[in-house]
């Protein structure tokens, strides 16, 4: 199936390692001129190389710190002034933040930065070329809607479930797409080294939790990416996909 990627502007967050890294690969198979950003710089440049090396084009590396108030602004402007428009955007960048029920505001709010409020500004940033061109698709990697305990990511990626509902049904209309995709456990840096940092504790989430029976690869939420990112995915709108081996119960 041609997903009809070619040529296709692929904005994509969190790129240096895990799942976005993957994504961009696979959309820079795919044909699209991916721009890839992260704040550590070598892993962007060893990205280009690896997505070069494959046959894709050379990805333009934006290296910003999506905590910066300014971040929305500067990505669309190097998008723009690079390529003239963004196709697609894929709100990855983001990561799991367990804590006590009573943590302090700066800690919450540090959560939903990331997770919630640099989703809505980017996308915000390159929606209206999308609905002046009549096409576009936002995809944002949100996770489980089911904690276990308190996670200020659960409850900002929540936010982001209910944001981008109502935002595709404002933007259908536009032919702009938006949807969420929920990862259960997939290795990654933030899964290896933080959340399950040892055998043990991997396998012992994986019988309690997940009916395939492994963690996941960062690539298998990347070809879902990629399916929502294309042509082919033009009548799926505000839907929350997820790819988590069976992981979560709630319909
Ligand atoms: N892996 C899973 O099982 C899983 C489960 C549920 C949800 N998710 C979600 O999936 C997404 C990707 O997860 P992952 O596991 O691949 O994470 P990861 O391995 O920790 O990678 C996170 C990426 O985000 C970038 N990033 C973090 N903070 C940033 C900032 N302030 N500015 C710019 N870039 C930033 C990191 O790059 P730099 O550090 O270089 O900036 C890195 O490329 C996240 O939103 C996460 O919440 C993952």
């Amino acid at each position: 199936m041609d997903l009809e990627l070619k040529g296709k502007v692929a904005v994509v967050t969190g790129c240096s390692v895990g799942i976005g890294r993957e994504t961009a690969k696979v959309l820079a198979a795919e044909g699209a001129q991916t721009v890839v950003v992260a704040r550590r710089a070598h892993l962007l440049e060893t990205l280009q190389k690896e997505i070069e090396g494959q046959g894709g084009a050379k990805p333009l590396a934006v290296t910003l710190d999506l905590y910066d108030r300014a971040a929305a602004e500067r990505l669309r402007d190097a998008v723009l002034g690079a390529y003239g428009r963004a196709d697609i955007l894929v709100n990855n960048a983001g990561g799991s933040r367990p804590m006590p029920w009573d943590s302090p505001d700066d800690a919450w709010d540090e959560s939903f930065s990331i997770n919630f409020t640099a989703v809505r500004k980017l996308t915000q940033a390159v929606l209206p070329g999308m609905i002046e061109r009549r096409w576009g698709r936002v995809v944002c990697v949100t996770g489980t809607a089911e904690p276990a305990q308190v996670n200020a990511a659960v409850a900002a990626k929540a936010g982001v479930h209910a944001w981008a509902k109502g935002l595709s049904r404002e933007i259908g209309k536009h032919g702009v797409t938006v949807n969420c995709v929920a990862p259960g456990r997939v290795h990654s840096e933030q899964i290896d080294a933080k959340l399950h940092p040892t055998p043990e504790s991997q396998a012992a989430f994986t019988r309690a939790n997940i009916p395939m029976g492994y963690f996941g690869e960062a690539v298998d939420v990347a070809w879902t990416v990629a399916f929502l990112c294309s042509e082919r995915a033009r009548y799926v709108t505000g839907e929350r996909i997820h790819v988590d081996g069976g992981m979560h119960r709630a319909v």
